[in-house]
């Protein structure tokens, strides 16, 4: 048996980590995770994690789900792999493309099948270009972003990403893709500005890149509707509504990148029908499998497929694994489950409430400036000080790193929670109890008790 010394050893010797620091995590040696089940996780010492993050974002239905097991035994002996290409196909790719059709929004009859979010993404920038170019407009090629956007981390998503630290590694973004401020109304509103007059300010910031590059160059919006790695940042109520209506008016395409939001995570089955949006194409990822084995894919609208099958001759592009016969069989029993345990429904009606209650209440812990919650995804901002009358509170100065501070203090007392800058967030699995909620808050009070302490020692 290894020990975990032998595990780190190992790691930092061969393996180079997504995101990561390589020589710093070679010296502090990884944390090596070895079991989950429900909602827990247990690292290599055996010490036991509640995962307040569905992994990244991912197990929507929990950790051990004895289905999905099953559903990838019994494909990987039937059939473990045939592709896609050369009109071919495989039951369990037609089935999952006809009940993902069913689960959407009803402009959606067509899926294209990718390994992850982030070739989901690439897809969406070719299959868009190529549709315009159908069109007979070419010059239409230009996708408006966010700041501090998430969308993956190949070349196009990474560029359609708003992430600077990803842009200045590489020479990225690539032409033709450019950013708005995001929707983020602690950092983005004037003061004194209410979140609902802000949500139409930055909406509008859309309709005026619009109008700077000529409506005639623009293809598409793309936009996460709850921003997840940029920190869970909550629009208004306000916001996409708006920008569906500058969208429509322009004749551009909306894209809702739903990898963190879709599959329940906000209490509909894909965020854009939380926040109000209509969406030509949807990429989605992470939650169509739970996590248990990778599938990606792009849900496209009638608006589009209907010109890419009726004028389109071949698309010249596919992944090997577009429709992998084993992830789509693990990806129909977990749609079959989230179905049977009714839990888009129960975040809807049942733990999303109680969450965002007793989330609420953390806004009297003196260092958060902004409890804010929508389905089982949540963050708190971390502040200074909270002056009595402002309308909200003073950020620390960010070498202070409260963020990092506090995620220490999760991990050493068994939780799991991300730390984005100065905001601390969370995303359980779906399958979370009232209770489990209830320990977990318990967990996030006492870290926010331990890093205050902190920051008034120093
Ligand atoms: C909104 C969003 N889009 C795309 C991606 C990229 O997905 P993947 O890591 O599967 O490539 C992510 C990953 O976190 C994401 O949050």
């Amino acid at each position: 048996m290894r020990t975990t010394k032998d595990w780190q050893a190992a790691d930092a010797a061969h393996f180079l980590h997504p995101f990561t620091d390589f020589k710093a995590l070679a010296r502090k040696g990884s944390r090596v995770i070895t079991r989950a089940d429900n909602i827990y996780l247990w690292d290599s010492d055996g010490k036991k994690l509640l995962d307040a993050m569905s992994g990244l974002w991912c197990v929507n239905v929990g950790y051990g789900q004895q289905a999905l097991v099953d559903a990838a035994t019994t494909q990987m002996k039937e059939l473990p792999f045939y592709n896609a290409f050369f009109q071919t196909a495989t039951p369990p790719a037609i089935e999952l493309a006809e009940v993902l059709a069913e689960i959407t929004p009803p402009q959606f009859e067509h899926v294209f099948f990718s390994v992850s979010g982030s070739e989901g993404n690439d897809t969406v920038v070719r299959m868009v270009r190529r549709y315009w170019d159908l069109l007979g407009q070419p010059e239409r090629h230009v996708f408006i972003s966010r700041k501090n956007a998430y969308h993956g981390s190949t070349m196009a998503g990474a560029s359609l990403g708003g992430m600077s630290g990803m842009h200045a590694q590489g020479g990225l973004p690539i032409p033709g893709i450019v950013h708005i401020e995001q929707p983020y109304w602690f950092e983005n509103a004037p003061a004194g500005m209410s979140r609902d007059e802000f949500g139409l300010v930055a909406a509008g910031w859309l309709e005026a890149k619009i109008l700077e590059l000529g409506a005639h160059k623009v293809a598409a919006f793309i936009g996460e509707p709850i921003q997840g790695a940029g920190g869970v940042i909550i629009p208004p109520a306000t916001y996409w509504p708006e920008i569906q209506r500058i969208c429509d008016k322009h004749g551009i395409l909306l894209v809702n990148d739903e990898v963190i939001t879709g599959f329940g995570r906000t209490g509909q089955w894909f965020g854009c029908e939380t926040v109000g949006s209509r969406p030509d194409l949807i990429t989605f990822a992470k939650g169509v499998t739970s996590g248990y084995i990778p599938l990606g894919g792009v849900m496209v609208g009638e608006r589009v497929a209907r010109v890419l099958i009726d004028k389109g001759g071949e698309f010249n592009h596919g992944y090997t694994y577009s429709g992998h016969p084993v992830a789509c069989a693990v990806a129909l029993a977990n749609i079959k489950l989230i179905r049977e345990l009714g839990l888009v429904e129960r975040v809807r009606e049942d733990v999303g409430p109680y969450l965002a209650k007793v989330f609420a209440q953390l806004q009297e812990h003196p260092l958060v400036g902004e409890a804010q919650t929508c389905g089982l995804m949540g963050a708190l901002l971390l502040v200074k000080d909270k002056p009595a009358g402002a309308d909200r509170g003073t950020p620390f100065a960010p070498e202070r790193e409260i963020g990092m501070v506090c995620r220490g203090h999760c991990f050493s007392n068994g939780l799991i929670m991300r730390a984005v800058g100065d905001r601390m967030i969370i995303a359980p699995p779906l399958i979370i109890t009232r209770t489990q909620i209830d320990e977990m808050m318990g967990l996030i009070r006492r870290c926010l008790d331990l890093t205050l302490a902190d920051m008034r020692a120093v």
